[in-house]
């Protein structure tokens, strides 16, 4: 296998806890994953050379949450919001029943769209929720179409109960038959744990029956108001709570003592004009940041995950360096990889290539497109 010396790099990020960052540096990538990095000049003789004229490398991003199989939009709703009302989980009917009525050929191509303009982006992992469907033949379907772009598929059945449904039967429906017809595509169970979706009982019964069909929890928590997520999350071992907006000491505290990683997603608070999450408490008490878009139509339709680092830095107190971390290392944690999120031996050679000399330019030249290209597993992707 031939291998390729990525060097002339102005900055680069390996999150290696000696050398997390190292400037005038190389990498090796052989078959895929890298097999060296360090000081250009230490560079090995290799077969071929990508010389990147200085330019900053970091590890993809992980976007460790996303909604990407929907249809239609909700830009009136984005907009009625913009003049004073308030985010509602209700708006998530709007897109269920257009995504009902889509064929499987156009979600297939939104998903393919919407994961063109994330690799664009630096994206070279992203995490992918069913629904938008609340039926048995809607969520299998979605998570069908979603395992064909990505091995992070989340079973998201418990998103709201339909209109017209009676909650319980609903909670049978998601932990029974939808669940049977669900869980061979994916791999994590989630659930919305907040007042007008589930409650605490209602999301232990989802998270339980998802655990014992072999997939892994993660929650969204916490992200209208306080409420149980968060603690139901730490409870049964989830991989993230993911929002975190609304937090008590406790909340904080149950995070810090549980390996549940705490997913922030900033393009929520700025599509509802909500307060951001304090991303520099949780730090502070121990907890592992990830942070993530949630693309999807109703409350986050960003595909960035550079937008959400620069508002991680401004809005969150993370500084840049916490902030790519998250973006990166963070995501991977949250969904429990150790081969994406880093640079180290052993990485996929998953990475992106700035037009900027250090990384921190993702925050200080916010809106700019910066990611010159974007390489997963050693081949680079079109632009
Ligand atoms: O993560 N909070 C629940 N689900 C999505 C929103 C979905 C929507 O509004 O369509 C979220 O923010
Ligand atoms: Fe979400």
């Amino acid at each position: 296998m031939t291998a390729r010396l990525v060097t002339g790099i102005g900055e680069l990020t390996t999150w290696d806890a000696e050398r997390p960052v190292l400037t005038d540096a190389a990498f090796v990538v052989e078959d895929g994953r890298v097999t060296w990095w360090g000081a250009a000049a230490d560079a090995p003789a290799v077969d071929e050379r990508d010389d990147v004229d200085g330019a900053a490398v970091i590890p993809g991003f992980v976007d460790s949450h996303t909604h990407l199989v929907f249809a239609g939009d909700r830009a009136a709703e984005f907009e009625a919001r913009m003049a004073g009302e308030p985010y509602r989980a209700g708006g998530i009917r709007t897109t269920v029943a257009a995504t009902r009525a889509a064929s499987d050929d156009d979600l297939d191509a939104g998903v393919r769209r919407h994961l063109a303009e994330m690799h664009r982006q630096g994206t070279t992992t992203a995490e992918i929720k069913s629904g938008y469907g609340l039926t048995v033949r809607d969520e299998e379907r979605a998570l069908r179409i979603a395992r064909r772009h990505t091995d992070e598929t989340t079973y998201l059945g418990a998103h709201v109960v339909p209109s017209g449904t009676d909650a319980a039967a609903y909670v049978d429906l998601v932990t029974g038959p939808m669940l049977d017809a669900c869980a061979p595509h994916a791999r994590w169970v989630d659930v919305f744990c907040e007042e007008g979706a589930f409650d605490a009982d209602a999301a232990r019964a989802v998270l339980r029956a998802g655990i014992a069909a072999g997939l892994a929890p993660r929650v969204h928590a916490n992200q209208l108001g306080h409420g149980p997520g968060v603690q139901v999350a730490c409870e049964v071992g989830a991989a993230s709570a993911d929002h975190c907006t609304y937090l008590t000491d406790a909340d904080v505290d149950a995070l810090a003592s549980s390996g549940t990683v705490a997913g922030l997603l900033p393009g929520v608070e700025f599509s509802s004009r909500a307060p951001y999450p304090d991303a520099r408490r949780l730090l502070d008490a121990g907890v592992t940041v990830a942070l993530a878009t949630d693309c999807n139509p109703g409350s986050s339709y960003t595909s960035s995950m550079p937008f959400c680092i620069a508002l991680g830095v401004r809005e969150l107190r993370l500084t840049p360096r916490e902030a790519l971390w998250s973006a990166t290392a963070g995501g991977a944690a949250s969904l429990r990889r150790d081969d994406v999120g880093h640079l180290r031996v052993g990485a996929r050679a998953d990475y992106a290539v700035l037009d900027a000399p250090s990384a921190a330019h993702l925050a200080y030249r916010p809106g700019v497109p910066l990611v010159r290209q974007t390489v997963v597993g050693g081949v680079p992707l079109p632009r």
